[in-house]
């Protein structure tokens, strides 16, 4: 046989192999695909399924015999378990997935400690105790189409987290009868958190992030209310050696969440600092005491900050808008930005000290890209009236030259009479 031919004949067996892997005959999934309704379904959807793709079948997580056709498949003699009730759930995945032996024979980048992390959370702990409502695995995975958590399609993938859990969190008929809000949801979409997830910054938190894929927090976390520093670590460490550390604690107050919320986290403003209206600090901060007065203080210097830095920025805009050139002053008036941002944050010293010690400096320099930008703009009026005295000697000057020839042609003698007819 010629090269050809064998190579002819090497694509056809190729054609002739079904796309995708080969397997076996399974009596479950060829008898379920011929059923009807919910005994289908499985059969229907599991092609999708990451056990399937992994070369998992039915009989695998249902027990069985998938080399019998007929009904006796399913016979518990045959190691069949039927499907788990809600209850049995956990421990029906749990089987492989706290084997740590069996899936590293598959996947040896795979955690093994969902069960057990399961069982310290709030859901865990009240499946255990016969609530049928809380999640199970398959509340937040789906069953028999489950994905890779890595998949874009998973309900457990990051932009479809919030969706899950609202399923039975915003479902007010449903969490009837518990005593928490169904408000999670809701107060959550509203926040930077989710703006900013929605935007494609995968580094913010939708609600697993904040209170655990399986357990009752994150790891390395001993309580949900402290899980912002684990992202916010500078205001977190700005705040731990601030006064209001001690006196929240000693007042079984949260940290963070005490001013900014837990779900409904807004992009906070300068308003939410000193004594005005919407001030939080005056929640707990009244005339005479003085957290009332350190909280003014810290308001007043930001705001003399955020004013010297717009008039600066004002001026040196209407110094380049006439063509002159500030881009040293410029440069130096983006760190009194900075300054103005280093403020806010500072804020969580709780300090008004520490604090103006930042503005002031903000402050000096704005003063100093404001004073070049007078200094542009007096350029430009010099300029101006240069140009303008300049001017003035050339329209002169042509004026005179208009006088001369005016008065070189009145001295003409006039054109002789008769003349236009000699042509
Ligand atoms: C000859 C057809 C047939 C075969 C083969 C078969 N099944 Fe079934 N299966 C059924 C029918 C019909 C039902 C409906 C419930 C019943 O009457 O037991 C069912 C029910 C089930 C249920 C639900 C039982 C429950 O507890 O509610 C599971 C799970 C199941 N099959 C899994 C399997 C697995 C795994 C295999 C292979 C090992 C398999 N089946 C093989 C026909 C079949
Ligand atoms: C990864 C494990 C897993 C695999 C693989 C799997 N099942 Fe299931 N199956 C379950 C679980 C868990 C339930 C219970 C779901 C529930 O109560 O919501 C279930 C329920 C069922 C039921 C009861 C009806 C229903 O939909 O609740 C049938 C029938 C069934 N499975 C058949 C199959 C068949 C047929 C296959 C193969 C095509 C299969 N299963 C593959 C885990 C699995
Ligand atoms: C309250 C919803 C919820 C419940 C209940 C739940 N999971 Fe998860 N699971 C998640 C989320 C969220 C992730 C992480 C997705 C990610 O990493 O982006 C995850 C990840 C996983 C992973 C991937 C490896 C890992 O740990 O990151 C496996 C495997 C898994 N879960 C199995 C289970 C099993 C088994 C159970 C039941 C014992 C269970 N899950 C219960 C939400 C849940
Ligand atoms: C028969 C053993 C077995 C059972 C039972 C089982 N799994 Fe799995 N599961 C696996 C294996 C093996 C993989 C790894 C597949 C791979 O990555 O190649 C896996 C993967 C997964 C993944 C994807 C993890 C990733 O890579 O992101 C999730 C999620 C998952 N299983 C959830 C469940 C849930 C929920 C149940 C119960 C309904 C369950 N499993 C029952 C063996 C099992
Ligand atoms: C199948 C419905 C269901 C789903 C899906 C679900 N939960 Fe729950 N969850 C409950 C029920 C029911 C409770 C018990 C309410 C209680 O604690 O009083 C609960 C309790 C909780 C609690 C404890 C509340 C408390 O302080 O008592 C938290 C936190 C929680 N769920 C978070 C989540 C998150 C995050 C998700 C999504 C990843 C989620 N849940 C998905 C039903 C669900
Ligand atoms: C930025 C972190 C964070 C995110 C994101 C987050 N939570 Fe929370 N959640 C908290 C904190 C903190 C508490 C208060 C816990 C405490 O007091 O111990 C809380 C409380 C809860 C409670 C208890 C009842 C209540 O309202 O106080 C439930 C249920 C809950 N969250 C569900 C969710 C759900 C569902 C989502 C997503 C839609 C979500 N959370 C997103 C931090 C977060
Ligand atoms: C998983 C990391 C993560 C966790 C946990 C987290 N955040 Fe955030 N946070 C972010 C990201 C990312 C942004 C959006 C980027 C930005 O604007 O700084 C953000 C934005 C914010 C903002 C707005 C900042 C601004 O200048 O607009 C506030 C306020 C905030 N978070 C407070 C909190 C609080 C309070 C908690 C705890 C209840 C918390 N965050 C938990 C990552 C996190
Ligand atoms: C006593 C109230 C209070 C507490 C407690 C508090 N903050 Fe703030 N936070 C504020 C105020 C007020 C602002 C707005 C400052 C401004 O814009 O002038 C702010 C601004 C922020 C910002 C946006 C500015 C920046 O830093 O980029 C973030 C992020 C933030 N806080 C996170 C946290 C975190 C994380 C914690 C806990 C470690 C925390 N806050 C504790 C009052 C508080
Ligand atoms: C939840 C209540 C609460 C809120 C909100 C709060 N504080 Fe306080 N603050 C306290 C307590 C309690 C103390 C310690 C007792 C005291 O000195 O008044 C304190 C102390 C202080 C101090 C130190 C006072 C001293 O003794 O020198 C300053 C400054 C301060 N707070 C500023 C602020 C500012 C600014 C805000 C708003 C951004 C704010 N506080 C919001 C409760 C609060």
């Amino acid at each position: 046989m010629t090269r050809n031919t064998l190579l002819m004949i090497g694509v056809l067996m190729w054609a002739l192999v079904p796309a995708g892997k080969a397997r076996a005959a399974d009596s479950c999934l060829t008898c379920h695909s011929a059923l009807e309704g919910d005994f289908a379904k499985p059969a229907k959807l599991i092609e999708g399924d990451v056990h399937y793709q992994a070369g998992l079948v039915c009989a695998d997580c249902h027990g069985g015999d998938p080399k019998d056709n007929s009904m006796s498949a399913m016979s518990p003699a045959k190691g069949f378990r039927g499907a788990p009730r809600k209850a049995q759930i956990p421990e029906f995945c749990g089987r492989c997935h706290s084997n740590p032996t069996y899936m590293r024979h598959y996947n040896p980048g795979l955690r093994t400690d969902q069960l057990s992390e399961y069982l310290t959370s709030v859901h865990g702990k009240r499946l255990k105790q016969g609530d049928t409502k809380v999640a199970a695995c398959v509340d937040c995975h789906s069953v028999h189409n489950i994905q890779a958590v890595t998949d874009p399609r998973a309900p457990v993938y990051p932009a479809n987290v919030a969706n899950t859990c609202a399923k039975c969190h915003a479902n007010a008929e449903y969490m009837k009868g518990y005593k928490i809000p169904t408000n999670q949801f809701a107060l959550y979409e509203k926040s930077v958190h989710a703006a900013a997830l929605a935007g494609g910054d995968t580094s913010a938190p939708t609600c697993t992030t904040c209170h655990g894929n399986h357990g009752a927090t994150p790891p390395g976390v001993s309580s949900v209310a402290n899980v912002c520093g684990t992202c916010h670590a500078f205001n977190e460490q700005l705040f731990d050696n601030s006064p209001h550390k001690a006196a929240f604690a000693a007042m079984g107050l949260p940290g963070c969440v005490q001013c900014h919320s837990n779900h409904e986290i807004l992009k906070p403003t300068d308003a939410l600092v000193g004594v005005g209206p919407k001030a939080i600090c005056i929640t707990c901060h009244s005339k005479g005491d003085p957290g009332y007065a350190g909280a003014a203080k810290i308001a007043g210097d930001i705001a003399k900050l955020q004013t010297f830095y717009l008039h600066a920025n004002q001026i040196l805009g209407t110094a380049e808008r006439s063509g002159m050139e500030v881009s040293a002053a410029r440069v130096e008036l983006s760190s009194a930005h900075s300054d103005l941002l280093k403020a806010r944050v500072t804020v969580h010293t709780f300090d008004p000290a520490q604090v103006q010690k930042i503005t002031g400096e903000g402050v000096q320099i704005a003063q100093k890209s404001y004073q070049e930008g007078v200094a542009a703009l007096h350029e430009r009026d010099v300029r101006r009236k240069g140009l303008g005295l300049s001017l003035t000697f050339i329209v002169l000057v042509i004026l005179g030259l208009i006088f001369k020839i005016r008065q070189m042609e009145a001295k003409k003698p006039p054109a002789s009479p008769g003349s236009a007819e000699r042509s």
